[in-house]
């Protein structure tokens, strides 16, 4: 699937417009490409109690997730995250975390140097794949 990065650049700055931001005074938004050709937002959403804070791309996965057919699973292709000014912002280290959840190591992120692959910005991940290798057995399964 091709990426218009220029349109989701823009939806991207579109949405740091409507970021809840009045602590930091960092607004944030974060558009990406779903496999099916949709485009989703997100902006960043802050609280008075500081560590409430939702990043951009917490809402932008929120709404993946929540606008998704019934039918079908949602997932990301390519993301762009900005600041308010519009220059690309790299996502912080949860949400490269989230992104990868929604996306994998194959989904494209907007950079200053252009897109990469997330497996670049998030090496050796733990994933849910590990997740279902490393648990113990629960109770029912032990003899
Ligand atoms: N922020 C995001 O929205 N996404 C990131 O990846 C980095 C940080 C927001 C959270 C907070 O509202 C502000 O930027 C300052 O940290």
């Amino acid at each position: 699937m091709s990426v218009d990065w220029p349109a989701l650049r823009a939806a991207a700055t579109a949405a740091a417009r409507q970021a809840y931001a009045p602590y930091s005074g960092l607004r944030v938004g974060a558009a990406g490409q779903a496999s099916d050709g949709r485009i989703i937002v997100g902006c960043n959403v802050e609280n008075a109690s500081f560590g409430l804070t939702l990043c951009a791309e917490c809402g932008l996965v929120g709404a993946l997730h929540a606008s998704a057919p019934a039918d079908q699973d949602a997932s990301l292709e390519a993301v762009a995250v900005v600041a308010g000014d519009g220059e690309p912002l790299l996502p912080c280290g949860r949400c490269r975390q989230l992104l990868l959840e929604a996306g994998g190591g194959s989904l494209l992120v907007d950079t200053p140097a252009g897109p990469v692959e997330l497996k670049l910005l998030l090496p050796a991940a733990f994933t849910k794949a590990d997740l279902a290798q490393r648990r113990a057995p629960s109770r029912r399964d032990r003899s």
